[in-house]
């Protein structure tokens, strides 16, 4: 891959095998701290390197990509497949490219989605807290019965590709049924028998989980709102490894203080890294955090692709992986 060690400005750290691919092709700096950059640090960072490498937890808004495109900033290269943390009509303006990481996270965050469903229906949060407490009374019929996952129905609201992953695992491994909402047709899920309904409201009802999986934009700001959460039964399950903006999160503690559904998984949260207190206080939730992609074989081929999209912007080829 050609480049002329263009400056590359990295908000956070990635892990080794990946820093390392990038100081071969780049002149990097990292945050060594790895503490979350203030929008100064930001705006210095942007305006003083050809490409910003941005992620998640950094809010980029128009100042700093006005700041860059000022300065020496020609592409955002963010480390992570959403993006709506960037502000993408900024960087339209300021004809500064965005590019992603897809494909390389699918598998991780489809296997932590079926860790949060298992988790709940067999409540192994509160065995774990029961047992470290020092409070279990030993083996009885009785004791934390949950519900088995196998052949029970899953919702899916958008079905991309770690909608179908997850849609996958649940069918082929679990013989779950699979019902999903996608804003447009979707054609491969014939082997899995998927079926297709009108809105997330239709995928509610009758689904005994419901797992959200589309990107967060204006079009899907609070998807999963009181409306739908109300279509669900009282022993259903909201899962949420996509992002906190696509569920209405006061409507989904209203519904799990109510006992109105059965329980929720997240993984991700409105205004992370705070977290609303009703969330930490409702009632049989399983809250982790962010952890979809963290492997190591998921943090490191992130970083890879991040160089992959920079290199080819420094060879003056089109983007792998364009976002606008
Ligand atoms: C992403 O890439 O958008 C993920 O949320 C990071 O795990």
């Amino acid at each position: 891959m050609k480049n002329e060690k263009l400056k590359i400005f990295v908000t956070r750290r990635w892990p080794d095998a990946a820093e390392n691919a990038l100081r071969a092709h780049f002149e990097p700096t990292f945050n060594k701290s790895d503490a979350p950059l203030d929008k100064a640090a930001l705006i210095e960072g942007f305006a003083s390197h050809d490409i910003a490498a941005p992620t998640v937890s950094d809010r980029i808004d128009s100042d700093i990509i006005a700041a860059g495109a000022k300065g020496r900033c020609r592409l955002i290269a963010n480390y992570g497949v959403g993006v709506n943390h960037i502000d993408l009509a900024a960087a339209a303006t300021q004809t500064i490219p965005v590019s992603n990481t897809p494909g390389v996270l699918t598998d991780a965050t489809a296997d932590l989605t079926l860790t949060l469903m298992l988790m709940l229906c067999r409540r192994a949060g509160e065995g774990e807290r029961e047992l470290r407490a020092g409070e279990w009374g030993g083996w009885r019929p009785t004791h934390l019965v949950g519900r088995a996952m196998t052949g029970k129905r899953l919702g899916i609201v958008g079905m991309g590709r770690i909608g179908k992953a997850v849609a996958r695992r649940a069918h082929f491994g679990f013989g779950m049924q699979i019902c999903f909402y996608n804003r447009s047709p979707v054609n491969d899920v014939d082997d899995i028998k998927a079926l297709q309904m009108g809105s997330v409201a239709e995928v509610c009802a009758g689904s005994d989980f419901v797992s959200l999986h589309c990107a967060a934009s204006p079009d899907t700001f609070q998807i999963l709102g009181a409306e739908a959460l109300a279509a669900l039964h009282e022993g259903a399950y909201v899962i949420n490894t996509a992002r906190g903006d696509i569920v209405d999160e006061a409507a989904l503690v209203a519904a799990l203080n109510a006992g109105a559904i059965g329980g929720a998984g997240l993984d991700v949260y409105q205004g992370e890294p705070e977290i609303n207190p009703a969330i930490l206080g409702a009632r049989n939730t399983v809250l982790l955090p962010h952890l979809g992609s963290a492997t190591v074989e998921s943090r490191t081929a992130m970083g890879l692709k991040v160089v992959e999209n920079a290199c080819a912007f420094a060879a003056g080829q089109d983007l792998i992986d364009p976002v606008t």
